[in-house]
Formats: structure tokens, C-alpha cells, sequence
């Protein structure tokens, strides 16, 4: 894509075609969407917080494929360091022969619960800076190496259209991700970038303790509210926000596309 043609830099190897950033690629959903794009030849320089261990299984997984992938350690609730991540992004970038990159999928998250009496400030504040300010400040920092005509995914959730007790702080800031996903594609407009939202229902990951992998009756009660009949996977969501992000979905602009089974429908 963009970085066809672009100066091969110093490494031996090709330059790297289409390449995506996905925040909190090392587990769960985004590391199902690195898989997915991998099959799809598109390479990642992907993010974790605190697991290489994690990130260091996706990269191996990646490159089994044919494809290239970079982890490198991000707090996306720490914009102090997003200067810094820029230029290892340009460092990464310069070493696979290109100057920009193609495809952003805001991933990383952790899941936050209280009832609406119970939720403390410092808890409003770190869901706000993981989940809206994070994700703002991160794509502001990286528009010079996006390229034209690239795409955006920002993540948000089921939980935004229906409602469950102790979810309030958790999918307000969900909200407010969508808002942003409007406000970007509408600015980004002029440069060809299409910014999307996908909102997963319940997925079986590690997300709020692994709840609606290993609580049967949660896993249960998920079940008997999709109309599909079962939790969600990871790959139920990686490979669709991989097509997203292809040029057959190019006309796709400014949308909240839920991928839930039909939860709660
Ligand atoms: N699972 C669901 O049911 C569900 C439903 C709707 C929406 N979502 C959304 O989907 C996204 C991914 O969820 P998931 O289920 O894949 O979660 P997960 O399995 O818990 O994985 C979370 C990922 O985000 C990274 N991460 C966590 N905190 C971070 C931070 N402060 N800064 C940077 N990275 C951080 C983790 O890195 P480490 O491995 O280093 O910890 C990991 O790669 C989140 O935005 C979540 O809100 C999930």
C-alpha cells in the first residue's frame, strides 16, 4: 500500500508492504487481529503493557505465517511517553523500508467495574486515561506516520447499546470512544483515512478475569442472551476487524459496526 516505492533503508530484507499498529496486540482481541492480518500479509508492530512473555508468543506466531511483527511496551495511559513511542515506531518503521504505516487499531484496555454509587474518582480517571484519553493523544501523536489513504479502528463495546449493573464508568468511556471515531473521520477526511468503530459483545479473553471464559454461569447467561447461542471468541473479532481494515471494506467510513452474535437484540 503506502509504503510501496519507499527507500529500502538500511536492512537486507524487503521493505514491508502494509503494516498496521495494534495497541494491546499481545493477547485476547488483539492479538487475534495481528494473527488475522498476518494471514492477510499485512505486518504489525503491536503493543503490550506488561507481558512480554505474551508478546513474545504473538511475534513468534506471526512470523510462522510469513509475515513481520514488532512488540514494543506501551502504557496507553501514559501520554508522557507517547513521544518517545513515536520514535521507536519511526525506528521500526526505518528498519522494514518504510516512512509511514498503514492501518491503527486502538485495542489495549482493562476492564473496570462499580456500581454507579460505588465508583471512586480514581477509577473514573484511570478508565478515562486508558480508554478515551489514551486513544486520543496516541493518534494525534502518530497522524505524521500514518499514511494517506490509511485506516483507523477504535474498539469499543456491546455495552455502550445495552446496559449491565456495575459496567458505568467502563462504557461511558466506550461512549465517548465512538463520539471520537466520528470527530476523526470527519478531520481525517481530507487525507483518504477511514476511522471505524467495532464494539464486541461478550468475548472469551482474559478481560475482567477471564469471566465469560471461565464463570459458567456467566458464560451461560452470554449464551442464552446472543441470539447466535454462545460467547464470543477471539476470532470471531480479529479476522472481521482485519477485513475492515482491507481494501474491500474501502467505503466504510465513520461507522459503530457491532460484532456480538446479536447480544442482547
Ligand atoms: N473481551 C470482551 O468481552 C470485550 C468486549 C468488548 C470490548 N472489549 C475491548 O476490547 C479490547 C481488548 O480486550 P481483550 O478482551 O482482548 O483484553 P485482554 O485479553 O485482557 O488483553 C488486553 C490487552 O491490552 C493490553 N493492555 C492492558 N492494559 C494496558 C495499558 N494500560 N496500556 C497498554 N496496553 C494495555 C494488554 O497487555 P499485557 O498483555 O501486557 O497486559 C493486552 O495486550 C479492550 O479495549 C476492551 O475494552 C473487550
Amino acid at each position: 500500500m503506502s509504503n510501496m516505492g519507499s527507500h529500502q533503508g538500511e536492512s537486507l530484507m524487503p521493505a514491508v508492504k502494509t503494516i498496521a499498529l495494534v495497541t494491546g496486540g499481545s493477547r485476547g482481541l488483539g492479538r487475534s487481529t495481528v494473527e488475522a492480518l498476518a494471514r492477510r500479509g499485512v505486518s504489525s508492530i503491536f503493543t503490550y503493557h506488561a507481558n512480554k512473555a505474551a508478546a513474545d508468543a504473538v511475534v513468534a506466531s506471526v512470523e510462522h505465517s510469513g509475515a513481520r511483527a514488532v512488540a514494543l511496551q506501551l502504557d496507553t495511559g501514559e501520554t508522557s511517553a507517547f513521544p518517545a513511542f513515536a520514535n521507536e515506531m519511526r525506528s521500526v518503521l526505518g528498519e522494514w523500508g518504510a516512512e509511514r504505516f498503514d492501518y491503527l487499531v486502538n485495542m489495549a484496555g482493562t476492564s473496570h467495574s462499580g456500581l454507579f454509587g460505588e465508583v471512586t474518582e480514581e477509577d473514573f480517571d484511570t478508565a478515562y486515561r486508558i480508554h478515551v484519553k489514551g486513544p486520543f493523544f496516541l493518534t494525534q501523536t502518530l497522524l505524521p506516520l500514518i499514511a494517506d489513504g490509511g485506516r483507523i479502528v477504535n474498539i469499543s463495546s456491546g455495552l455502550t447499546r445495552f446496559s449491565y449493573p456495575g459496567r458505568i464508568a467502563y462504557a461511558s468511556m466506550k461512549g465517548a470512544v465512538e463520539v471520537m471515531t466520528h470527530y476523526m473521520a470527519k478531520e481525517l477526511g481530507p487525507r483518504r483515512i477511514a476511522v471505524n468503530t467495532v464494539a464486541p459483545g461478550a468475548i472469551q479473553t482474559d478481560f475482567s478475569g477471564g469471566v465469560v471464559r471461565d464463570n459458567p454461569d456467566v458464560a451461560r447467561h452470554v449464551a442464552e442472551a446472543t441470539a447466535l447461542g454462545r460467547p464470543g471468541l477471539p476470532d470471531d473479532i480479529g479476522p472481521m476487524i482485519a477485513s475492515l481494515l482491507s481494501e474491500d471494506n474501502r467505503w466504510v467510513n465513520a461507522q459503530r459496526i457491532e460484532v456480538s452474535g446479536g447480544q442482547t437484540i
